[in-house]
């Protein structure tokens, strides 16, 4: 492949996002990733200076290349922006953002304790909490609110703390986006300092509250450690955008489709409704992989210090992955899709988001149950390079 030719795919749409980055909030980028899937496996964007992979089958086989591929690039653990300060320790400790020794040190805590959750409870728990999110509060930082604040009291923090916890969350996670500006980080390094202090309380009670996330995080540990601590930090900020898109996708699926009004008026409607959206229009578009060492995928040969851009959202729409793609179906004989990863790095909080998302979105119905007024008034996305959440008007 000419590294210097970057096609625009001959079949995109006139009115196509910029560019694969751009898709993740554009308004409809679904035409835009099927031209991209009819183009190579991999395809050099010369703009973005990375490979892109769009192809539900070669996405897997990039998440899978573990050792050549990593989450981070190698000259780089944590962004050079962050580095050296609280947010940036936080960071450099995140299973999400090491590979190795570093991510297997927690991810197996994370994992069991995680797939402990009993989600009947958990549910519960969610829809109490998200009745407690004040009225007043615009509906799209309520998007956060409800799932963040929900994790938290998982995590073991009364119910008074939980507003804090709640802000300084959605403060951390600006250290996470190439976006920010230098005040938003400073905010970011603030809240990190904050949080590990409120987790080092929490695991110093004697002994944590019984039947929490936190106690099965810490029954399923080695002795608390600052790392330990920060990937607790991880579980609220892993929560924090991606939950809150997929609450907010979700609401629009109901907006746009009224069929699916009878089917949220159950319980089980409510979780098929928000399983069909992770996949249809899911919360995370993108991640990426940093080529470590040489490597071949999809008959592509990959430098050391390549980039390549995972197309999750693209993958769910592959019709050789789902049949009838475009479609959104209630009840899908073989539901696939890679919005939650997959190989050694997938989400194992997929059943928790989806429980939480469903939670939600049954109190949102509940407090304002006129989703019309709600289309009518309509909705864009919050700037991201990787996370489509709504912003309604
Ligand atoms: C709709 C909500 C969510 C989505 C779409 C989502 C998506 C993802 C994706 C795509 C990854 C893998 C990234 C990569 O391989 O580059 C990931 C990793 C992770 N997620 Fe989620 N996630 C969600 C919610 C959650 C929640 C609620 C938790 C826990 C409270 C969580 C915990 C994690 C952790 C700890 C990792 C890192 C795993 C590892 O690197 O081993 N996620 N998530």
């Amino acid at each position: 492949m000419d590294r210097n030719n970057s096609p625009t795919p001959p079949d995109a749409p006139p009115d196509a996002p910029l560019d694969p980055v751009a898709a993740a909030t554009h308004a409809d980028p679904y035409p835009f990733y099927a031209s991209l899937r009819n183009g190579p496996p991999l395809a050099w964007n010369q703009k973005l200076r990375l490979w892109v992979a769009s192809r539900a089958e070669v996405i897997e086989e990039v998440l899978q290349a573990h050792g050549a591929l990593r989450v981070r690039p190698v000259a780089e653990p944590v962004p050079s922006a962050i580095a050296g300060s609280p947010a940036g320790e936080v960071f450099g400790h995140l299973v999400r953002m090491n590979d190795g020794t570093a991510h297997e040190a927690h991810r197996p805590a994370l994992q069991r304790a995680l797939a402990g959750l009993d989600l009947n409870a958990v549910r519960e728990a969610a829809l109490q909490v998200a009745r407690q999110v004040p009225d007043q509060q615009p509906l799209s930082d309520t998007l956060f609110s409800m799932p963040v604040r929900s994790v938290a009291h998982l995590l073991g923090f009364a119910d008074e703390a939980l507003p804090q916890v709640d802000l300084w969350t959605r403060d951390f996670v600006a250290c996470l986006s190439p976006l920010s500006t230098a005040s938003q980080l400073q905010g970011a390094s603030t809240a990190a300092g904050e949080l590990m202090a409120r987790f080092e309380g929490l695991v110093a009670g004697t002994p944590p509250r019984r039947g929490t996330l936190l106690a099965a995080v810490l029954a399923e540990s080695a002795a608390p450690s600052r790392s330990l601590l920060a990937n607790l930090v991880g579980l609220l900020s892993q929560t924090c955008d991606a939950t809150a898109g997929l609450l907010g996708n979700s609401l629009i699926a109901l907006l746009r489709e009224p069929p699916l009004r009878t089917a949220a008026r159950t319980r089980d409607g409510l979780q098929a409704i928000v399983e069909e959206t992770a996949r249809h229009d899911p919360s995370v578009h993108n991640t990426r992989r940093f080529v470590a060492t040489p490597v071949t995928i999809a008959g592509t040969p990959l430098a050391a210090g390549d980039t390549v851009l995972v197309l999750l959202a693209s993958a769910n729409r592959d019709p050789s992955f789902n049949p009838d793609p475009d479609s959104f179906v209630l009840v899908r004989a073989k539901r696939r899709m890679l919005g939650f990863g997959r190989g050694t790095h997938a989400c194992p909080g997929q059943a928790l988001a989806c429980t939480l998302a469903a939670a939600g979105l049954e109190a949102l119905l509940q407090r304002a149950p006129d989703v019309d007024a709600q289309r009518l008034r309509g909705w864009h996305y919050r700037p991201s390079v990787a996370a489509r959440v709504p912003v309604f008007h």
